[in-house]
């Protein structure tokens, strides 16, 4: 886990944003239909047949198993279908056929959610199934990575705390070259809590977004591991992703694995993997669709 000790020095660097430049559209016409046309290198959607159980077992979870989550449980215990959250735009488009194949998938956290010994954090992380720590495929040439999310109002964030969603980190644990975030974040004090943040390897934000309350919020981000840069695109509901950012530079070296779900920092300590306050009777969730890494190989974005 990288810990980020300099992050109240980094606070007070700002970094200029470029304006965003459009990628191919790799034949999709903007209608309202999300297809996916770029190759799909990992497939996090959730078919809809698929049963909570399923994700205990290598050979029918989309994920891996065994991480990253609390001790003695399993993701059966963790994962949750919301049936009144609607289907996210990539979900309800799939590949060729225009009806909803996919469904939502919510990550829950609670008291038990205690990954090892890391008694500071509370955490369900999943990793997609053949994305090794080395070597993995979505860590070389050019990757993008999709989620859509939307808020359970039933298990909200405290966004007192600092949550890490979306993210991925390096092969030796020593950084993640970016994070998805919201919250507060330890030692950036300027920063709203009440916005997605995408942050950097230097945990630098460079894009950020409000929340919404009710609708699916769609993101992509496309890091290209050759030129070392990280490109963000956004859009609302069921609308086409735009991309927000240019192709900033970001230090994508280290190889690793990605991770999505929750993490969940403490507060009132400057070791938070291992002590600090967490509140009791955690039940807290985020909804996720959507979920998908392309080849972005020659600039090919599904939008
Ligand atoms: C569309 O879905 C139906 C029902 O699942 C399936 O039989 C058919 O093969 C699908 N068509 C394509 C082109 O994927
Ligand atoms: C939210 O987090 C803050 C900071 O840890 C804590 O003081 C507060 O009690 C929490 N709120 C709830 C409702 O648990």
């Amino acid at each position: 886990m990288a810990i980020r000790t300099i992050s109240a020095l980094l606070a007070l660097l700002t970094i200029a944003s470029a304006s965003p430049r459009q990628p191919r559209s790799c034949g999709h016409t903007g209608a309202t239909t999300a297809e996916i046309k770029c190759p799909i290198i990992f497939d996090g959607r959730i078919k809809s047949a698929l049963t909570a159980t399923d994700f205990d077992s290598s050979s029918t979870s989309p994920f891996n198993p065994d991480y990253v989550k609390g001790q003695g449980l399993k993701w059966s215990d963790i994962i949750l279908f919301p049936t009144d959250a609607g289907t996210s735009r990539f979900d309800s488009a799939g590949d060729a056929n225009a009806t909803a194949e996919y469904k939502p998938l919510e990550v829950t956290i609670s008291d038990k959610s205690i990954f090892q010994n890391q008694n500071g954090f509370r955490r369900a992380g999943l990793q997609f199934q053949g994305d090794s720590n080395n070597d993995s495929p979505a860590v070389k040439g050019v990757k993008t990575i999709h989620f859509s999310v939307k808020l359970d109002p039933t298990r909200p964030f405290n966004l007192s705390h600092e949550y890490l969603n979306v993210w991925h980190e390096a092969a030796d644990y020593s950084a993640n070259q970016f994070n998805f975030q919201t919250g507060t974040i330890i030692g950036q004090t300027g920063l709203p809590k009440d916005t997605w943040k995408v942050l950097n390897r230097q945990n630098r934000q460079i894009w950020s977004t409000p929340i919404e309350r009710s609708d699916w919020q769609n993101f992509a981000i496309t890091l290209d591991f050759d030129k070392n840069t990280l490109q963000v695109y956004y859009s609302k509901g069921n609308d086409p992703l735009k991309s927000v950012t240019s192709a900033v530079a970001n230090d994508n070296s280290g190889a690793g694995q990605y991770q999505v779900g929750i993490l969940k920092k403490p507060t009132g300590t400057s070791d938070v993997v291992n002590s600090g306050f967490q509140e009791r009777y955690l039940n807290e969730g985020l909804i996720y669709g959507g979920l998908f890494i392309e080849n972005s190989n020659g600039g090919c974005v599904s939008l």
